[in-house]
């Protein structure tokens, strides 16, 4: 996924300023190239290169570019090696013409053949050149840019968005076709963004962008037209509440770090971004259901296993989580009206699971959806969705968005098992209070505990390539979590799995001081003993995350063992990610690895 950002204003003509404070805002949405094009005395000013934001935007001096329109781009490679010429924004064949996109043109391959045949001077092998050609190939014949736009989206297949302009006027032009785009109207000036937190900077007012829809910036003005007939649509901006601070890092050495210790008030505000009648109806749909699936991706998926043995343990409610991309292949010829599809995705963008949104929707499935980012693809394509109310998330591994989708599910699941009668009512009732007043001042008290240890264990850790987290029942998805975060900020291949399964062959690679990781909910900690001597007897070296228990403790040493606060069995794995978090971050950091722009990486893939 990329990040693009566009702007035009009368109030500047040293726009290369804004358009790298609001670029350096889109960073986690890509961190292989970055460009900066800006119109400046009738030409169109081009400086982009391979490598990190800070570096390459210091070295080409893009803060200092003039002009009074410009657009930015962050690349997230998929088409094209990260390279300078393959690094956004493009120029068209004469450079009149200069654009950049996010997402995935898929018939890119076909589209540069038949463009080079025709003459164009295609420079690199990235798919959002093409973009730029596309509308070339119109605007060249009729001078006419919104004309252009529409045809050229006739030529594109995929889930993009795009920016381009022209040298003659004082416009930024911009699409949205499948992927993230929102517009800001400020004073005297108007902006394009693939996301919020590069908007606020300029403006609060928005307007939110659906797909199939063209904007035209002017100075004064946001316009939007329907890219398949040009026809103006109207649509009120509205004041975005959302608070920039949570775009910065508030002291802390890392955004990972900063989010994992937001976790007790954003599990707070969960309670109230989510209103009535909404969350009762959403129970509605999934108590009527015939079958519940679960579709998300990384920490979303992760999170969506903690879901279905919350839903199966308080509501006695069957459901299956599948990934985004394997969905289809599995349940795609199955799923039909009397489903439910629950996606879970933090930033509302992710390809594979918008992918199977689209399926579902022909097939008359009901979309529900629980996400972060209000406006997004997602909540624009559900039937009904739940936002997390956890504000901007910035650091690429998931923190406390993934606390948030536990916490909302296991609310969801305790309110479902009092209206089927499969929970007793103080239960049920103690649950809910624990969820939403407890928990909060828990999470706080399990930060305090076990940071100072999870950041003692690192240069024990940070000496094997590769280990084990494994989690039982309600921690498996914990367990899957807890190896995510290691794998994707410390590069190091952890694994998460179901603890009963490691004796069937994984249980091979353990050798005297070989690290093992358990998560273990309270109720579980019995039943844990002999997967737990079992790794023991041959020497691993147990690391656990669980409350204190005089059994487990036989197993784990004082130094190993990341006590969480005592709380219940149902409220504990909530808490039992943070230890995890905690012991990646340090893990990291003791690598000399940035663990919010990890390599390779990015926070949403926009692309299948
Ligand atoms: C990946 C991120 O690209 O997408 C993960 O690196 C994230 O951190 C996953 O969990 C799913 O993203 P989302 O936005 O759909 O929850």
């Amino acid at each position: 996924m990329c990040g693009i950002f566009g702007i035009t204003s009368k109030r500047r003509s040293d726009i290369g300023h804004i358009l790298v404070e609001g670029a350096e805002k889109l960073t986690y949405r890509g961190y292989d190239t970055v460009g900066v094009a800006t119109v400046y005395k009738g030409k169109i000013l081009l400086r982009k290169d391979r490598g990190k934001f800070d570096e390459v935007a210091t070295k080409l001096r893009l803060a200092e570019m003039p002009g009074s329109k410009g657009i930015a781009q962050l690349r997230w490679a998929t088409f094209g090696a990260p390279s300078k010429v393959n690094a956004q924004p493009h120029y068209d064949c004469d450079e009149d013409l200069c654009g950049a996109h996010n997402g995935n043109i898929v018939n890119y391959l076909p589209l540069r053949e038949q463009y080079t045949g025709e003459g164009h001077t295609i420079r690199s092998m990235n798919d959002g050149e093409i973009c730029v050609h596309a509308v070339e190939r119109y605007y060249d014949k009729s001078g006419d840019m919104v004309e252009a736009i529409q045809k050229g989206c006739g030529d594109l297949h995929g889930d993009y968005a795009f920016a381009i302009m022209n040298m003659k006027d004082d416009k930024v032009y911009a699409v949205k076709m499948g992927s993230s785009l929102f517009a800001g109207i400020g004073k005297g000036e108007t902006c394009v963004s693939s996301d919020l937190p590069s908007i606020l900077p300029v403006t609060r007012r928005i307007i939110n962008v659906l797909d199939g829809e063209m904007v035209i910036l002017s100075p004064e003005r946001v316009e939007l037209r329907r890219i398949n007939d040009g026809a103006p649509i109207e649509r009120e901006p509205y004041t975005s509440d959302a608070d920039i601070r949570v775009a910065q890092k508030g002291g802390y050495p890392h955004f990972m770090l900063k989010e994992i210790h937001e976790q007790a008030s954003s599990t707070r505000s969960l309670f109230s971004a989510i209103r009535e009648p909404f969350v009762t109806q959403f129970e509605d749909a999934l108590l009527d259901a015939k079958r519940i699936f679960f579709v998300a991706c990384g920490s979303s998926y992760n999170a969506t296993v903690v879901a279905s043995y919350y839903l199966n343990a308080l509501a006695k409610l069957p459901s299956i989580s599948v990934v985004g991309g394997q969905f289809v292949s599995m349940y795609g010829e199955s799923v039909g009206e009397d489903d439910v599809v629950v996606c879970v995705s933090q930033s509302g963008e992710t390809k594979d699971v918008i992918d199977v949104v689209h399926h579902c929707r022909n097939r008359n499935a009901r979309i529900l959806s629980v996400v972060n980012v209000l406006g997004s693809t997602l909540t624009q394509l559900s039937h009904l969705y739940l936002p997390l109310g956890c504000g901007f998330e910035i650091s690429v591994p998931a923190t406390k968005t993934y606390t948030s989708q536990v916490t909302l599910f296991s609310y969801l699941a305790t309110r479902m098992g009092l209206r089927r009668g499969t929970l007793a009512r103080e239960t049920g009732e103690g649950l809910l209070n624990d969820l939403q007043k407890r928990l909060p001042p828990l999470i706080e008290q399990t930060i305090a505990t076990t940071e100072i240890k999870a950041r003692a264990l690192a240069p024990y850790l940070a000496n094997y390539p590769h280990f084990y987290v494994l989690g039982y029942g309600l921690t498996h998805g914990v367990a899957l979590e807890g190896a995510l975060k290691i794998k994707e900020v410390c590069y190091i291949v952890a694994d998460g799995m179901y603890s009963s399964e490691f004796k069937h062959g994984p249980l091979s690679i353990v050798t005297n001081g070989y690290p093992i990781v358990f998560t273990v909910a309270p109720n579980d900690s019995e039943e844990l003993v002999n997967h737990l001597s079992e790794v023991e007897c041959r020497g691993a070296r147990i690391i656990l995350t669980g409350e204190d228990h005089p059994l487990l403790r036989r197993y784990v040493a004082e130094e190993n063992y990341l006590v969480v606060p005592n709380s219940n069995h149902y409220l504990s794995p909530i808490l039992q990610v943070i230890p995890l978090q905690l012991l990646a971050y340090y893990l990291a950091t003791y690598k000399n690895i940035d663990p919010d722009y990890p390599r390779n990486i990015s926070k949403t893939l926009t692309v299948r």
